[in-house]
């Protein structure tokens, strides 16, 4: 059903990072191995520099802030989230604004434009056209000066706030229209992985959702969805020829344990950590 109520993709993020933190309270149990491997890919693979970049700060559950500060002169934490700042100044204190950077914005940098474009396209029509036709900026991140930057579980989020927004405001798609809505997702994601080998950054940590699977108790098998889109897919497996892989790893996420967020089925995400470092003279 089409949505009276169509929330822009600023309130949509501020709905969704209180929902995560609300799923992060009943499910903490089964979120910790997660949120530790994490800490622990970024503590182990993170070289000390001077200033650093992490996207998709959120509410920093899986990263150890007090790690980067003690390896690193700035942290600079991105996220589009404004429910964050009241996390970040609890945990940082005085160091917010002194050592620590908030930035709340959209890390895309195309969301806003994205959905000005949707609203003109309303009155001509043709919703595939006008996704297929969307192409991503590079974000202003991407040319700041930082000599780390991690991407923070982003890469299978991004999409997600542009592909609600799309479905609540057209209501049920065709299947060509859902066909174009998952090429601008992948548009978004090119984009990001695009932005971070373009940085100037010498040192890059990506952790990301790779698949997701949904099971039911009752059931022998997972259903399983893809989290990338078009290229994203091939190119997170392998950096330009510029980087060297210098870790990575795999591991599984309990993220909706069946009957504790949902009574009929569960949800678990594969998530992948890669690291890379630029090769020396190929800036
Ligand atoms: C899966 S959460 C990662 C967990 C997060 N590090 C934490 O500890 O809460 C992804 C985060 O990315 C943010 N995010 C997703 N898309 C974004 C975008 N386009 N721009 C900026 N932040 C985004 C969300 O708001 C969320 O906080």
């Amino acid at each position: 059903m089409l949505s009276l109520f169509r929330p822009s993709i600023d309130r949509r993020f501020r709905v969704m990072g209180a929902g995560i933190e609300q799923r992060h309270q009943r499910c903490a149990s089964w979120w910790e191995p997660h949120l530790r491997c994490s800490r622990e890919f970024i503590r182990t693979s993170l070289r000390p520099c001077r200033r650093v970049a992490v996207l998709g700060a959120g509410r920093l559950l899986d990263v150890d802030i007090e790690m980067l500060l003690a390896h690193s002169q700035e942290v600079h934490l991105f996220d589009a989230d404004s429910g964050c700042l009241s996390h970040w100044r609890a945990r940082l204190g005085p160091r917010l604004g002194g050592r620590a950077f908030a930035h709340i914005e959209d890390i895309t940098g195309s969301l806003k434009r994205w959905e000005g474009i949707l609203r003109a396209s309303r009155r001509r029509g043709d919703l595939a056209e006008c996704l297929r036709g969307l192409r991503a900026v590079r974000p202003a991140w991407s040319k700041a000066e930082f000599c780390s930057i991690v991407s923070l579980n982003l890469l299978g989020q991004i999409p997600l706030y542009w592909r609600d927004f799309v479905q609540a405001s057209r209501g049920r798609l065709s299947g060509d229209d859902e066909e174009a809505l998952a090429a601008s997702m992948g548009e978004l994601q090119r984009a990001h992985l695009e932005a971070l080998f373009s940085s100037g950054a010498g040192q890059l940590v990506m952790l990301f959702d790779s698949e997701y699977y949904r099971y039911r108790s009752s059931e022998s098998e997972w259903r399983v969805e893809p989290a990338l889109f078009g290229p994203a897919a091939m190119n997170c497996l392998s950096a330009p020829p510029q980087f060297c892989e210098l870790a990575r790893e795999s591991w599984l996420w309990h993220l909706a344990p069946q009957f504790v967020e949902q009574e009929s089925e569960g949800e678990i995400h594969r998530v992948e950590a890669r690291a890379w470092l630029r090769k020396a003279g190929s800036r």
